[in-house]
């Protein structure tokens, strides 16, 4: 009995000797498996701080000093007179004014240059806050892994007007360098003359430049009557523009203007009611064109679709306009939080 007693102890101690084994064993070879099994955690857990990191810095984006607001704008709609205001204020307001020069004065950029572009804009923070503006086509920033795109803004003119001031301009240049000689100079033809003799200088397609600049970059956008390339254009004024305004009323798109964006564009609309220099760059010598030309215009559909365009252009405006006051049209519109909850 005792002997038998004593080889149950004997047991005991190699079963518990066993177990105690086990025991170390499995710790020893658990902990390399939760080693492995913490690798990737920790990796998670590492991007879930760079990712809390990344959220910082977005909630930290100084959305004032990192401003960039881009003015694709077409030629002769008075885009000099308003990028004129902004180099005359840049100084005073603490912002940067550059021209974008395209080699041969094309409004569409190669694709290398497009890559550039967008990321030279982005990364140049020594110009931020920054006004771009250049004679390109809409381009989508949001195609080229760019976190903050810019604010574009935009001013359209009557069709016919436009081609008529460009019309003159290439022939007479304007008050702003008079004395520069332009492309058409000694071309004494008028514009009516032009549209009876049907010369290529008047034709209804190169009224064709308002709608592939809101258009953007697609081939189509640069096929005269294009109706995909006109709802795109209409599609990218309200979805993708910042605000449009239209050359006749210049000041209430630079009120606007200042009213939005205060940090670049404080005190232009004085600087626009009094400065002398707000209707500078007249084209000379420009004719009215005479009834008879003015109807045979408006019977090409290049000219109904960019003036259906400019007139979606404007009622945009008009809208915007209207909604920056109350009802009423005397009080400027407010808004606030109430009801904030839990307290
Ligand atoms: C753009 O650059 C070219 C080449 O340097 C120059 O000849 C041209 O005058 C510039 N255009 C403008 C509008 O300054
Ligand atoms: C942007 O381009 C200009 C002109 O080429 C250059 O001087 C500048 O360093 C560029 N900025 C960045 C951030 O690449
Ligand atoms: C414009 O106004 C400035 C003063 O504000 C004046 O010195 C200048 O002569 C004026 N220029 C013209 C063309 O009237």
């Amino acid at each position: 009995m005792r002997k038998m007693l004593s080889t149950t102890k004997q047991w005991l101690f190699l079963f518990a000797a066993v177990c105690l084994m086990m025991v170390i064993g499995y710790w020893v070879l658990g902990s390399e498996v939760k080693i492995a099994a913490l690798k990737p955690i920790t990796k998670l857990q590492h991007s879930a701080t760079a990712l809390e990191g990344s959220l910082l810095t977005v909630d930290n984006f100084d959305y004032e000093e990192q401003l960039v607001v881009l003015y694709n704008r077409v030629p002769k709609t008075g885009s000099t007179t308003f990028v004129n205001i902004a180099y005359d204020l840049c100084k005073r307001n603490r912002f940067h004014v550059l021209h974008i020069n395209i080699t041969a004065n094309s409004h569409v950029l190669s694709l290398p240059n497009q890559v550039s572009f967008v990321r030279n804009v982005t990364k140049w923070h020594e110009m931020k806050p920054a006004l771009y503006h250049g004679h390109v086509a809409y381009l989508d920033f949001s195609k080229f892994q760019i976190a903050h795109n810019p604010i574009y803004i935009n001013i359209v003119r009557k069709p016919l007007d436009r081609l008529v001031s460009y019309y003159y301009f290439l022939r007479y240049g304007d008050n702003y360098r008079p004395n520069l000689v332009r492309k058409k100079a000694g071309n004494k033809i008028t514009f009516d003359e032009c549209v009876k003799l049907k010369q290529p200088d008047c034709d209804p397609k190169n009224m064709w430049l308002q709608i592939p600049f809101f258009c953007g970059h697609a081939a189509e956008c640069w096929e005269p009557g294009s109706q995909w390339a006109l709802d795109m254009a209409k599609t990218n004024l309200v979805n993708k523009y910042f605000l449009v305004g239209v050359t006749e009323q210049m000041e209430d798109f630079v009120d606007l203007l200042e009213r939005s964006l205060p940090r670049m564009f404080h005190g232009f609309r004085e600087y626009y009611q009094h400065s002398n220099k707000s209707n500078l760059r007249n084209t000379l010598n420009k004719r009215p064109p005479s009834e008879t030309t003015v109807a045979a215009i408006m019977e090409s559909k290049i000219w109904k679709m960019e003036t259906e365009l400019y007139e979606f252009a404007l009622a945009q405006f008009e809208f915007t306009k209207r909604k920056l006051m109350q009802p009423d049209k005397k009080q400027i519109q407010r808004f606030m939080y109430e009801k904030v909850k839990p307290k």
